[in-house]
């Protein structure tokens, strides 16, 4: 018995990091998974054939989740394999810029907001109205970070579009209540995966961030996904509008050197 047999995920940038990580993760525990993928198509595939080679329900589909015509299909056409999915983590993102706002065009600050704020607004919005069809219960996980509250020099447009992500979050958890849909999001520090490049192949960078944790270490993709599967589950039934954070206490450094 899985925590989430019988349950329908779709979990956006799946082909990579975190995203790929949760859907392997919530495949071993029983729930069916579609994962939508942008940039590397044979990374998907290879997320989907692991699934499928430990037994597990899988399917990929390419979506920007910043187009709202490429994210209805890709909603339609999971619903049409694998059924409504009740289960939709938002993973799909791009890093800041570190361009300082004097110097940001507007097509950078655009593009960022479009895919970490815009794009989970639009699979949230299709996720709930498949639910609300069939007036079945779910969840939805955000991947935000901790810099939607600890902001970055460069980062206006990645910190700007998490926080609003935090706020998207919030506020659909007070929609969503009474059609038992829980809406959380994941605020994680410094995990190692592609999007930290530099830490996962320079030692020296990443000696000096682990300085900076008090946990010692920078975090996994694995151990967001497991955190991703327990607001999944029933065990979290009654958590909803939560930003956890999981960040091995690196936001407590925050003003400690002063
Ligand atoms: N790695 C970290 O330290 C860290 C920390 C805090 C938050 N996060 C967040 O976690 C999420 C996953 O990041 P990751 O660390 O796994 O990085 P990653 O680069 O491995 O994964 C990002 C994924 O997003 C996809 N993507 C990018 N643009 C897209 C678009 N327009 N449409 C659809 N998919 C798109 C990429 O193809 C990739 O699969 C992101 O939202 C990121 O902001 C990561």
């Amino acid at each position: 018995m899985g925590l989430l047999d019988g349950r329908i995920a779709l979990v956006t940038g799946g082909e990579s990091g975190i995203g790929a990580a949760s859907a392997k993760a919530l495949a071993a525990e029983g729930a069916a998974v579609a994962i939508t993928f942008y940039a590397d198509a044979q990374a998907a595939g290879a997320v989907r054939d692991a699934i499928q080679a430990g037994g597990g329900k899988a399917m990929i589909f390419h979506a920007d989740v910043g187009d709202e015509a490429l994210v209805e299909a890709a909603f339609a056409a999971v619903t049409a394999e694998l059924g409504p999915p009740d289960i939709l983590i938002n993973s799909a993102g791009l890093n800041m810029s570190g361009v300082p706002v004097a110097d940001m065009s507007l097509a950078q600050w655009d593009r960022l907001i479009r895919t970490d704020l815009t794009g989970a607004f639009l699979t949230s919005r299709a996720f709930v109205r498949g639910l609300r069809d069939t007036r079945r219960p779910g969840r939805i996980v955000n991947i935000s970070s901790i810099h939607s509250t600890a902001v970055r020099y460069g980062g206006a447009d990645y910190c700007a579009a998490k926080a609003g992500l935090d706020s998207l979050t919030r506020t659909m958890a007070v929609e969503c209540g009474p059609m038992k849909i829980g809406v959380n999001a994941i605020a994680p520090g410094m995990i190692l995966t592609p999007m930290n490049l530099k830490a996962e192949t320079d030692p020296k960078f990443l000696d000096a961030a682990d300085d900076h944790i008090p946990w010692g270490r920078a975090g996994k993709a694995e151990e967001v996904a497991a955190l991703a599967v327990y607001l999944c589950s029933d065990k979290a039934d009654y958590i909803t509008g939560a930003i956890v954070t999981i960040d091995g206490g690196l936001t407590l450094e925050q003003a400690l050197g002063a």
